[in-house]
C-alpha cells in the first residue's frame, strides 16, 4: 500500500467513525430528554400522593374504595364496620374527589389513633392512566370509572378487595380474603351473581349486550388480582369495549366488567350472594340459600336502600354501625342496638330473617357458647 492509498483508507474510517458517533450523540440525547419526561411525569404523581407514602408488602389485605360526591360519610362508615370486625392488621386505600380528600384523611387519622394503630391507609386523588386518558374522560363519569383502571394506577399493589361506598361487612374481612387461595392458575377476580332467579333477573331480561353466565354478575364486592389483570392487560379491553357497548350499557362499569368476563369466563372465580347481598335477595322472599346457612358476609344496600324506609333493615343496620364509635364497645354499643333494632322488624320481609344479618357478627363475638 502506498502512502496516498493509506491516507485515503485513514480519512474513509474517520469519516465512518464520526458519523457514528454523531448517530449515538443525537440518539443518546434523544433517550435522555424521554427520560425526563417519564421523571416529571412521575415527580407530578409521586407529589400528588406523598400524603400517604405507605407501601403495602405481598399478603397485606388490601381494601379500596373510589368516592365521590355525597358518599364521604357511606365510604369511612364502610372502612368503618371492617375495622370492627376483624383480628387482622388491615390497609384501605381510598381513591376521592379533591373535595373529599382532607376530610378522609382527617377521620381515619383519629380512628388510627382511637385503635393503637390498628390499620394503615392511602388517600389518592382520582388518576387514569395516560394512554387513551383523553378518550375515557369524555367516555366516562370520572368515579363510575376509576375501578376499572385500579390494576394500571396501582402498580406496587398485587391485590385487592374493591368495595362499592354502599357495602358493610357483617364479617372479618380475612374470610373474604381467602378466597384468593381459591383461586385456580387462570382466575384473576371474584364476584358474586347479580341474581338467583332467571323469573326477575335484569340482564337475562333486559340486557342487550353481553354479559357473564346466566344472570350476570354484581361488582360491588370485588376481589381482583391486579398482577393478573396487569398480565390479561385489562386496560387494553375497557375503552375499546366501552366505545363498541356504550348505547347499550345501563349499570356503566358493572356492564363493562360482565362484558369482559362474558368472553372470558375462565378468568372469574363466583362467590356466593352472601358475599353480596342485596335487597332482592329479601324483599320478596328469601332467595339467597348460603345465606340462610351460614350467615351474610357483606351487605350491599344498592339503589339507596341504606337510606331509604323501603326494607327498613337494611337502613337498621347502617345506622347502627354509623353510630359506633370507632374504639367503643362492640358488644354493648353495636351488637345490641343491632339486635334490639331487628327485633322491632320481625314483621318486616327482610325482618322475617333476621338471623342471616347477626350470624356472624355473633360468631365474630363469641356468643353462641353452646353450638361450636
Ligand atoms: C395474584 O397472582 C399472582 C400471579 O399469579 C400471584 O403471584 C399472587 O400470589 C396472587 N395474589 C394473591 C393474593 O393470591
Ligand atoms: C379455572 O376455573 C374456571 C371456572 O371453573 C374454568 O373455566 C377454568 O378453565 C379453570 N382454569 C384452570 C387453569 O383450571
Amino acid at each position: 500500500m502506498n502512502s496516498k492509498m493509506r491516507l485515503y483508507l485513514y480519512l474513509n474510517i474517520a469519516v465512518v467513525v464520526s458519523i457514528l458517533l454523531i448517530i449515538f450523540y443525537l440518539y443518546s440525547i434523544r433517550q435522555i430528554s424521554h427520560r425526563e419526561s417519564v421523571y416529571s411525569e412521575l415527580s407530578i404523581s409521586v407529589q400528588e400522593s406523598t400524603t400517604e407514602t405507605v407501601s403495602f408488602k405481598k399478603n397485606d389485605i388490601i381494601i379500596a374504595v373510589v368516592a365521590c360526591g355525597d358518599r364521604l360519610r357511606e365510604s369511612l362508615t364502610l372502612i368503618k364496620s371492617a375495622l370492627m370486625l376483624t383480628k387482622e392488621k388491615l390497609n384501605f386505600i381510598v381513591i376521592a374527589e379533591d373535595e373529599l380528600r382532607e376530610s378522609f384523611k382527617e377521620k381515619l387519622n383519629e380512628w388510627k389513633a382511637f385503635t393503637n394503630n390498628a390499620f394503615s391507609f392511602r388517600v389518592l386523588p382520582l388518576n387514569f392512566p395516560t394512554k387513551d386518558g383523553d378518550e375515557w374522560r369524555v367516555l366516562f363519569k370520572p368515579c363510575a370509572a376509576q375501578r376499572l383502571f385500579l390494576p394500571d394506577i396501582l402498580p406496587d399493589v398485587d391485590s385487592l378487595l374493591y368495595m362499592d361506598t354502599d357495602t358493610l361487612f357483617l364479617t372479618p374481612v380475612e374470610s373474604i380474603w381467602a378466597y384468593f387461595r381459591k383461586f385456580n392458575k387462570s382466575q384473576m377476580a371474584a364476584l358474586a351473581p347479580e341474581h338467583e332467579d332467571p323469573n326477575v333477573g335484569w340482564y337475562n331480561r333486559f340486557a342487550k349486550h353481553p354479559y357473564y353466565g346466566k344472570l350476570g354478575v354484581n361488582s360491588g364486592v370485588m376481589l381482583m388480582n391486579l398482577t393478573r389483570m396487569r398480565q390479561f392487560q385489562w386496560t387494553e379491553y375497557v375503552v375499546p369495549i366501552y366505545k363498541k357497548f356504550k348505547l347499550h350499557i345501563t349499570w356503566g362499569d358493572q356492564d363493562i366488567i360482565n362484558i369482559i368476563f362474558h368472553y372470558h369466563p375462565g378468568k372469574l372465580y363466583i362467590y356466593s350472594c352472601r358475599y353480596n347481598y342485596r335487597p332482592d335477595h329479601c324483599m320478596y322472599s328469601s332467595i339467597c340459600r348460603p345465606a340462610e346457612k351460614d350467615g351474610v358476609a357483606v351487605i350491599h344496600g344498592s339503589r339507596g336502600f341504606f337510606h331509604s324506609e323501603k326494607e327498613a333493615v337494611f337502613k337498621a343496620i347502617y345506622n347502627v354501625f354509623e353510630s359506633f364509635s370507632v374504639g367503643g364497645d362492640i358488644y354493648k354499643d353495636f351488637y345490641q342496638p343491632l339486635e334490639a333494632y331487628l327485633d322491632a322488624l320481625e314483621t318486616t320481609n327482610c325482618g322475617k330473617i333476621k338471623d342471616v344479618f347477626l350470624k356472624n357478627v355473633r360468631r365474630f363475638l363469641d356468643l353462641d357458647f353452646d353450638n361450636t
